[in-house]
């Protein structure tokens, strides 16, 4: 039995030692002291011995057991130490490779005028405001006086959905969802940005889709001066000190008087060039003084407020200021185009 002992555990410890992983190693724990193990085994048939051999071998079985559990303990370590050795060196960082650069994206031009013109005339005390893109035919023409068989509605031909729906032409409907909203109640000073449609052919200067800003305020007593100052502020603000504006008479349904706004050519400081047509002046957007009627339906009372309203295109806004000779520019996402508009 002593011999037997002493084989084992020789057998053991090399076993232990010749472990390559830790799946080996518990083999070998299973194996040598598991419960169906050797030594188990051996202390099963004790109750074979003599009373003065039962102790000896009992206590070499014990110490057999104990010096491989140490030797297992040990080899365990160690190859727990050499396999995060191995996940270390495999995943190391190179922490003086360049880095790979991020192509950081820009806001859109026209993202940039809208900002522009919302700044400005937020500085003078305008909300913005907002309203659908799809528009009933009573908000889009007929709350601004344009009755269904009005000629002036074949200024702007529409995209129709049905004889009721439409895609706004304008952004001029929400002066009336605003002016509702208010419950005859002024002042009312907003603007809104945002898309419009038309059937027109796409070419360098028309877009069937395209964006304009409307302005409106309604108080007790706003003239025609006060659209004049505001609109003379805003061209400085937005294209320069040097700039002035002139008010040319015009026609639209829902403002009267209504004018075409000009704003002196930034190219020929007025002298006269290719880029204004030698006129020294740039149409920049449509205006006039709200017409009565256009209050009232709205529920305003037109014996106690008066207003203005303006409607300006925002691309054309963006080709003044930037010498852009195609609208398409603006939705063709070529990144030559875009990349130039970085801000800083
Ligand atoms: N809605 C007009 C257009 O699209 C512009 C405009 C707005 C004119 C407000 C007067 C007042 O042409």
């Amino acid at each position: 039995m002593k011999e037997r002992l002493e084989s084992l555990q020789q057998e053991a410890l090399l076993k232990v030692e010749e472990a390559q992983d830790s799946k080996a190693l518990q083999e070998v724990r299973v194996a040598y002291l598991g419960k169906k193990g050797p030594i188990t085994e051996v202390l099963r048939g004790m109750g074979k011995l003599s009373a003065e051999e039962r102790p000896l071998i009992g206590q070499m079985a014990n110490d057999v057991r104990a010096a491989i559990t140490e030797k297992l303990e040990q080899k365990e370590q160690e190859l727990q130490e050499k396999e995060i050795e191995a996940q270390l060196a495999s995943e190391s960082i190179d922490v003086t490779l360049p880095g790979r650069p991020v192509q950081l994206g820009a806001s859109h031009p026209l993202t940039n005028i809208v900002e522009q013109v919302e700044d400005i005339f937020i500085g003078m005390g305008f909300e913005v405001e907002e309203g659908p893109e799809v528009e009933t035919d009573y908000y889009n023409f007929e709350a601004l006086n344009l009755p269904k068989d009005h000629p002036a509605r074949d200024m702007q031909d529409s995209f129709y959905f049905t004889n009721e729906l439409l895609l706004r032409t304008q952004t001029s409907p929400v002066q009336a969802r605003t002016m509702e909203k208010y419950q005859g109640k002024g002042p009312l000073k907003i603007i809104c940005p945002g898309k419009v449609f038309r059937r027109d052919d796409d070419d360098a200067t028309h877009s069937h889709q395209f964006m304009q800003i409307e302005g409106l305020y309604v108080d007790e007593n706003v003239r025609m001066s006060d659209l004049k100052g505001v609109l003379e502020l805003f061209a400085k603000k937005m294209f320069g000190e040097d700039r002035n504006i002139r008010l040319r008479p015009s026609f639209f349904p829902f403002t009267e008087p209504s004018v075409e706004v000009d704003v002196s050519c930034g190219i020929c400081k007025g002298q006269g060039c290719r880029i204004c047509k030698h006129t020294g002046w740039i149409e920049i957007l449509g205006a006039g003084m709200v017409h009565p009627r256009v209050l009232e339906m709205s529920g305003f009372d037109s014996k106690k407020y008066s207003g203005f309203a303006f409607g300006m295109g925002v691309e054309r806004l963006a080709m003044l200021k930037h010498d852009i000779d195609d609208i398409r520019h603006f939705y063709t996402n070529d990144l030559r185009f875009l990349q130039q508009f970085r801000r800083a």
